[in-house]
């Protein structure tokens, strides 16, 4: 039995490795070793996504959190070294553009250990944001890279990733396959007595939290959105919570903590449009036909700004304003099933057997 070991952290990772997992539990000829860096630790933003989405307990919890980034991937560095030394797996699997994903897929390479990268291929090509330095590294550091659209290969070949003796598979978006297999456990968040059509809110990338202008008039408009034009839902990331009350920021708009996934699901069957600047959610308003208006000036998901689907709109309020007022309550139709329809997977397992 080929034995992997699955680095994850952060809230998107822990829906990524569902679906993964799963699929690898059901090959005999695979077996996973689960290890949780302990980046996200707050239990609705980590044991909640292990509870309801039937992840197995991690085998290793490291519990490192906070702190510079270098400090944060260091500590993870030298930690998972330590793990993989005992644990000598086949192949490391990694996830996304995280510090746990650049630390797992660093501590392998240098003991020679073979990476897997799901989500690789992804560019925003601003090198001022984290990510982009973590899944540019993961990719030069990976022998099979998982890409979940065409553009993602695309993004691979112009950097000569064809010419190299590795595996570049497009296999879809396991976000997607999360999206289908967990659709009918949707439930209301507790207490929730919004009637349909609410706006969809999430608000966490450094971008936007970490620029006092940024965040200013990104609150101006949502304060602005849920006074003029529908009730604003946001459950707020921690990081962003934090900084709002250190800067005094009023904001009006219906303030949550961050939900469970099934909870996430019906927020997202029910509202009329999303307004986000996360990575994923992107993606999910597109899922469930919903529109999407990204607070970001780049997106990787250059696909669902081509169709139509999704707007840029960085952190202008009123851009955002304009936007939001325009595409509240379309209906999106994914015709060209840019995401692969929810296999992705199966896909990835099949090739890491
Ligand atoms: C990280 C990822 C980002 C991803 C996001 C998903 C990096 C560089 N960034 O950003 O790509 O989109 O996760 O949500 O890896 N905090 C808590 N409790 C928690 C988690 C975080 O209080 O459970 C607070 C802490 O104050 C922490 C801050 O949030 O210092 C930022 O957390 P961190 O993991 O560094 O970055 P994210 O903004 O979550
Ligand atoms: N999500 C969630 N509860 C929340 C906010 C987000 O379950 O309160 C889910 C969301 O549905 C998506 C994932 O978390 O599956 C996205 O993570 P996040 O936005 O934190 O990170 P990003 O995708 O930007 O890296």
């Amino acid at each position: 039995m080929k034995k992997i070991l699955t680095v994850i952290g952060a809230r998107p990772q822990f829906i990524k490795a569902s679906v993964v997992s799963k699929a690898i539990q059901e090959k005999d000829a695979l077996t996973e070793v689960l290890l949780h860096t302990g980046q996200h630790f707050d239990a609705n933003m980590s044991d909640v996504f292990f509870n309801q989405l039937g992840i197995p307990r991690p085998h290793y919890q490291l519990d490192i959190h906070g702190g510079n980034h270098g400090e944060m991937t260091g500590r993870m560095l030298i930690e998972i070294e330590k793990v993989l030394l005992r644990e000598k797996p086949e192949r490391v699997l990694v996830y996304g553009d995280t510090n746990s994903t650049l630390a797992g897929a660093l501590a392998a390479a240098k003991l020679h250990i073979p990476v897997a990268h799901v989500e690789a291929g992804l560019r925003s090509f601003n090198m001022q944001m984290p990510e982009e330095i973590n899944r540019i590294l993961t990719d030069q550091m990976s022998d099979i890279l998982f890409c979940p659209t065409d553009a993602a290969v695309a993004n691979l070949s112009a950097e000569g990733f064809d010419k190299k003796p590795i595996q570049v598979l497009k296999v879809g978006d396991v976000m997607q396959d999360a999206a289908v297999f967990f659709a009918r456990q949707a439930i209301p968040p507790q207490k929730f007595n919004l009637a349909d059509k609410f706006i969809l809110t999430t608000l966490h990338r450094a971008e936007n939290t970490d620029n006092p202008e940024r965040l200013t008039a990104i609150v101006d408009a949502l304060n602005k959105i849920h006074a003029e034009i529908a009730p604003v839902v946001l459950p707020l990331h921690p990081r962003t919570r934090k900084i709002i009350q250190e800067k005094g920021l009023t904001l009006t708009a219906n303030v949550i903590d961050p939900v469970g996934y099934f909870e996430m699901i019906w927020l997202l069957q029910h509202c009329g449009l999303v307004l986000t600047d996360s990575g994923g959610v992107q993606k999910e308003a597109y899922f469930f036909g919903k529109p999407c208006v990204t607070m970001r000036d780049q997106t990787e998901w250059i696909e669902l700004v081509e169709v139509g689907a999704n707007e840029l709109v960085g952190a202008d309020t009123q851009k955002i304003v304009d936007a939001v007022k325009r595409k509240n309550g379309q209906t999106i139709v994914d015709e060209a099933q840019l995401y692969g329809g929810g296999h992705a997977a199966v896909e990835v397992v099949r090739h890491l057997v």
